[in-house]
């Protein structure tokens, strides 16, 4: 992170949201949290009629399946989320919330305490951009770094029940965090989470980043030279462990896998491997 900047891989992350991928945007509030020429660009196939398309494959093109592999993980966690909203959970803490819309953009969300923790940087630059928007539900901001603070005290401090249990979303973060800042929050997680709790989280395995020699040494340095360098990874048996014995790992998989989830018969993006999404559950 840039000191006092919003985090610039929060801005890449909505701009996918809001651009979509086929018809439609996945998030219409991306231009409210976008500066200003992300946020046209983003909303540019509302006024392109007929050549919405090509436009978005353009840009898509740009990223080299970035887009497309961003869009579809927010897919596959909107779709566990309401899968697991069924049980009657009522609370949802979103890890690095970033400029995530959900608690303004999904229905399912409309009667459930949504809690955004982020560094203290992004939450502020997301909080002015959402002043005027008021939130349909109800929102509660912990501002935290997870490399040098603990949330847990401050998030029961925001009216997190930790006898109840609650959802969880932690989605492309924990690859920018040192691997001990990983598992402390994993830690604090579990400290926080009653049985029935269920924490949808991606993680970067090691290796695996695409277009070979030129992707190893050119996409970190991507990450690295805009202040996010990419950091800890996991093999999934180690995300097995370091979660045990207190959650049961139920969906493990690369981005092959996630239309499972979402149902969808879409071509899976295959450029970005290297993340996986994890969905765990809390023992009793
Ligand atoms: C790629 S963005 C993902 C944002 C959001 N989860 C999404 O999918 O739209 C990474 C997020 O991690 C947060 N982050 C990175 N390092 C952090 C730290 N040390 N403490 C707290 N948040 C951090 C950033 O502020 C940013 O919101």
């Amino acid at each position: 992170m840039r000191p006092g900047l919003p985090s610039g891989t929060s801005l890449l992350v909505s701009f996918a949201r809001g651009l979509g991928v086929d018809t439609h945007e996945i998030d219409p509030l991306a231009s409210e949290l976008l500066p200003p020429v992300l946020a046209q660009l983003a909303a540019a196939p509302r006024h392109l009629g007929g050549v919405a398309g090509l436009y978005r494959a353009a840009v898509r093109a740009t990223t080299f399946g970035l887009i497309d592999h961003m869009v579809l993980r927010t897919q596959a966690i909107d779709a566990h989320l309401a899968s697991a909203l069924q049980s009657g959970i009522d609370q949802l803490v979103i890890l690095g919330a970033g400029l995530d819309a959900r608690a303004w953009r999904l229905e399912v969300l409309k009667d459930v305490t949504v809690f955004e923790v982020d560094h203290p940087a992004t939450q502020r630059y997301k909080r002015t951009r959402m002043s005027q928007m008021r939130p349909p539900g109800d929102i509660r901001y912990v501002s935290v770094d997870f490399e040098t603070e603990r949330f847990s005290s401050i998030l029961e401090g925001a009216g997190f029940r930790s006898a109840a249990p609650s959802a969880w979303i932690w989605e492309g973060v924990a690859m920018y965090l040192p691997l001990d800042a990983v598992h402390d929050t994993l830690g604090q997680l579990t400290s926080l989470a009653a049985a029935g709790s269920e924490l949808a989280m991606t993680y970067r395995v090691p290796g695996m980043l695409p277009y070979g020699s030129l992707g190893r040494v050119a996409i970190p340095a991507v990450f690295a030279a805009a202040g996010e360098p990419l950091k800890a990874t996991l093999q999934p048996h180690e995300l097995a462990s370091a979660v045990a014995p207190d959650w049961d790992v139920t969906f493990d998989e690369d981005s092959r896998g996630w239309r499972k989830l979402t149902g969808s018969t879409a071509n899976a993006s295959r450029s970005f491997l290297s993340e996986r999404l994890a969905i765990v559950k809390r023992r009793g």
